[in-house]
């Protein structure tokens, strides 16, 4: 076999395919000879549907280049739009080697002004979106002795002013993902997460806002401790879909519950958290002891970066 066909015989699906990065995603596979079951809902960048028919968009763009593909127009945040999805998949391909959850939404406000229906709709799509399909489809992938995830967070988790919902939900995936692959290591699978970056309708200007507040009225770096650049230089799709694909193979078979950056011709692999420093009082600590304890070996060289230049958001 050509070796860039190294996924001939597999069958993918891929959440959220239907645009942006999840149809790089979705070419990407389909390139390296897998069979794929595009899903989308067609929703707004917010999730209220405008019910756009894009997997099925994919799914011709697939067929020209002369691989198979079917649509799928199922909601992943809800339990039955799940077994559904991977349901499809039964019933078109007759199995599940590669699932990638991508779909995803974008509600942006800072916490004192977030709603509930924000905080709810954000980590249904997309923390409860990684559970529906990962619930229905591991058991077959354990059945059938192998499979892959590929789960997607964000750079968001690390830190993003007017994201909570988002950072929260994103931050879970890699919790999740890192949790998944303990549970079915055991019996061959893989579960990893990619935290991607790549110009997608979802960069909205109510997003872009987030950035340009967090880092030109604040000063503090919009993601993490990386500062990033507006819409104009973030790179095209494509290359996050390469490196998910290439997740998806045989090469990275010894990758297991690990959390990688993809995006603009750059792959990068995330440390696994740890303890940065830590100190311990045999008998038990009291505030007094803390003061000097902590202070000398935990915290005494930090500052609150976050309290920025300006504090103007508040309504009043
Ligand atoms: N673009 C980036 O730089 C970036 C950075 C970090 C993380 N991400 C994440 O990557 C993923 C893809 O985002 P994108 O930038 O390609 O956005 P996008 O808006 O272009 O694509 C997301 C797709 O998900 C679909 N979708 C939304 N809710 C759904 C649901 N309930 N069921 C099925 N489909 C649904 C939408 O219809 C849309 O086509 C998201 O999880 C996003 O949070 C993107």
């Amino acid at each position: 076999m050509e070796k860039s066909r190294r996924l001939e015989g597999k069958v993918a699906i891929v959440t959220g395919g239907g645009r942006g990065l999840g149809r790089a995603e979705a070419l990407a596979l389909a390139e390296a000879g897998a069979c794929l079951i595009v899903n989308d809902l067609g929703a707004s960048p917010t999730g209220e549907g405008d019910h756009e028919n894009v997997a099925q968009s994919v799914v011709e763009e697939i067929k020209a280049m002369g691989g198979e593909a079917i649509a799928n127009g199922d909601d992943i945040s809800s339990m039955a739009g799940g077994r559904n999805l991977v349901e499809a998949a039964m019933d078109g391909f007759g199995r599940v080697d590669i699932l990638v959850n991508n779909a995803g939404i974008a509600r942006p406000s800072p916490i004192y002004e977030m709603s509930e229906a924000d905080w709810d709709a954000v980590i249904a799509v997309h923390l409860k979106g990684h559970f529906t399909t990962i619930r229905h489809a591991a058991p077959l992938m354990i059945k059938q002795g192998g499979g892959v995830i590929i789960n997607t967070a964000s750079q968001s988790g690390l830190g993003h002013w007017g994201m909570s919902n988002y950072s929260a939900a994103k931050e879970g995936v890699v919790g999740f993902t890192r949790s998944v692959a303990r549970d079915v290591g055991q019996f061959g699978l893989r579960c990893n997460a990619v935290r991607p970056l790549g110009t997608t309708r979802l960069g909205t200007p109510a997003v872009m806002e987030t950035v340009r507040y967090s880092q030109e009225e604040l000063g503090i770096p919009a993601n993490g401790n990386v500062w990033v650049g507006t819409t104009t230089n973030i790179p095209l799709p494509e290359q996050v879909g390469v490196c998910v694909a290439w997740l998806c193979t045989d090469a990275a078979a010894n990758v297991n519950g690990r959390t990688f950056f993809a995006g603009g011709g750059s792959i990068g692999l995330y440390p696994e958290p740890d303890l940065e420093r830590s100190c311990h009082q045999p008998g038990g600590w009291t505030l007094d002891m803390l003061d000097e304890g902590a202070r000398a070996y935990l915290v005494g060289d930090l500052t609150n970066m976050f309290q920025g230049r300006k504090v103007s958001r508040l309504k009043p």
